[in-house]
């Protein structure tokens, strides 16, 4: 994708192009599961982010599908935007010292990877259905209901447990 010209002509490549940045953003979170693991403390929390880390290899390999369906080779764009939440809560993890406050960061962490991910996949059903793809926007919908549902489980860990203990 260059600076000055102008690469993204249809709404097909710009959906290519979401696929790319997608496609970037699972491998990171992939990367940065394990680390989240390490850092929480809470069973559930542990267990609720191993739980989505082979889901999110799941999603990886669903993406793929697609590109393959789509007649393109997986390839990843750099994701500003997933960088930054991933870098964000690093920043926020370095400066807490007690482990019930680092739990609900990391959960908080975790639940804004989720929202820019039930984004990105939103975005990408509905224009795979515009586009006629209604077997890629199958594929990409199973990977929006795991997203939606692991925010859900989130948000019932936070307010049941998590948010309690580190008050
Ligand atoms: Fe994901
Ligand atoms: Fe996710």
């Amino acid at each position: 994708m260059g600076l000055f010209t102008k690469d993204i002509k249809s709404l097909d490549d710009l959906f290519v192009h979401t696929l790319q940045d997608v496609y970037y953003a699972e491998n990171q979170i992939a990367k940065a599961l394990p680390k989240m693991i390490e850092k929480a403390t809470a069973a559930e929390l542990r267990q609720g982010f191993e739980t989505h880390l082979r889901e999110t290899e799941g999603q990886i390999e669903r993406l793929e599908r697609v590109f393959a369906m789509h007649g393109h080779k997986p390839k990843a764009v750099d994701c500003p935007a997933i960088d930054g939440i991933v870098r964000e809560a690093d920043d926020t993890a370095g400066e807490i010292a007690d482990r019930e406050v680092m739990d609900a960061a990391l959960l908080a962490a975790a639940q804004a990877v989720e929202h820019y991910e039930i984004a990105r996949y939103g975005t990408l059903v509905a224009w795979a259905k515009r586009l006629g793809r209604d077997d890629c926007a199958a594929v990409l919908q199973q990977s929006l209901d795991e997203e939606k549902a692991t925010d859900r489980k989130l948000t019932a860990l936070a307010e049941s447990k998590v948010n309690q203990k580190a008050a």
